[in-house]
């Protein structure tokens, strides 16, 4: 059933989320919900197609298009000793440490490979040996971050670096910059190889992240809990699935002080907001609810969009801390959430 204003339960009452229905702005996304399979297969053919020549950093991959590549990645195990290595391949996905080698056997113009950790690992990528035509036009950059469909995350609002300096050049400076650190679990390459016969091999490790801050989970479920201790920032944690959260424990270190008579959490420098949307910039993502009270849980909702975000605003005042946990939401709940409404970006309860 679609309710007017989306409500948080939680125990003891409920939390006043935004009312949903200002959140409906245009009928545009009308019709996107869960056409995906399909949309997927459009996508890898349209990026695998030399006929079209996609600008790669407007790839089509959707989210989901990108985490089926990803369960499609196997889990090995290997001794440590071992390094893993295998072909790169065009349209790529990369979960595990290793050494990947891409050699063309055509021209290969819009190529893209996405790396993923656990939400506590940072992604590094270095370059181990490069033959690549930079004056003919071929490139190879790394991106600090994931771009899809022309939306990048970390949204740039919320990312320490400037968007021109999230992206490394191996063209511009590969022979002094031959490591790059990503600021988060989630990186990416692209590439553009002209030349049969060219190529590079790449090592991608993951390193420990002591002070998570955005991050792509990896699983459909789990539980996450981010911290921001007396720092002006904010972080997002970004589950590509529909799924229902619960939030367990909310600690804002402020004292309720602020206007109460504000709607949502307008007034408070300090908040959490779920947010709900099709795509990965969280910039361009619809508030679902937003929480400025320090609670203990569990409080839970239902989201059937294709990302959800627990997204904290830090004043830099306090500790911040919020707990939570997430599990997919099955094919039942999905067709109960969308019930009558055919208009909806996506489907809350
Ligand atoms: C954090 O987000 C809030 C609201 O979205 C914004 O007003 C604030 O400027 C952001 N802070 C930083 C450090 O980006």
């Amino acid at each position: 059933m679609r309710s007017d204003a989306a409500r948080l339960r939680i125990k003891g009452g409920e939390l006043a989320a935004r009312p949903y229905s200002r959140l409906l702005g245009s009928g545009a996304m009308s019709g996107t919900f869960r056409a995906h399979v399909g949309f997927l297969f459009l996508c890898l053919t349209s990026l695998r197609g030399q006929g079209r020549y996609l600008d790669v950093q407007e790839n089509e991959i959707t989210p989901e298009g990108l985490l089926s590549l990803l369960n499609s990645e196997l889990k090995r195990e290997l001794p440590d000793d071992v390094v893993y290595r295998r072909p790169l391949r065009c349209l790529d996905m990369i979960s595990v440490e290793g050494q990947f080698t891409f050699s063309a056997d055509r021209p290969q113009l819009n190529c893209a490979a996405f790396f993923i950790g656990e939400p506590t690992d940072v992604i590094s990528v270095e370059y181990n040996a490069v033959d690549i035509d930079c004056r003919g036009g071929d490139f190879v950059k790394v991106f600090d971050g994931w771009v899809m469909k022309g939306e990048k995350f970390p949204s740039s609002q919320d990312h320490q670096l400037p968007l021109f300096e999230r992206y490394v050049d191996y063209c511009d400076s590969g022979s002094v910059r031959r490591t790059i650190h990503a600021s988060q679990n989630v990186a990416m390459i692209f590439f553009r190889l002209h030349q049969p016969g060219s190529g590079f091999t790449i090592t991608v490790r993951k390193l420990r992240n002591p002070f998570p801050c955005n991050i792509i989970s990896q699983t459909p479920e789990g539980s996450f809990t981010m911290v921001i201790p007396q720092q002006h920032k904010n972080c997002s944690f970004s589950i590509i699935y529909p799924v229902e959260i619960q939030i367990g424990e909310l600690s804002l270190g402020h004292i309720n002080d602020f206007k109460r008579s504000l709607p949502g959490c307008a007034g408070s420098g300090d908040f959490v907001e779920l947010l709900g949307g099709n795509g990965v910039d969280t910039s361009k993502m619809y508030p679902v609810a937003d929480l400025c009270y320090s609670f203990n849980g569990p409080a839970q909702m239902k989201i059937g969009c294709d990302n959800t975000v627990v997204r904290m605003v830090s004043s830099g005042k306090f500790i911040n801390r919020v707990t939570f946990q997430y599990r997919l939401l099955n094919r039942q709940e999905l067709q109960k959430l969308k019930g009558n409404s055919v208009e909806d970006f996506c489907f809350i309860e």
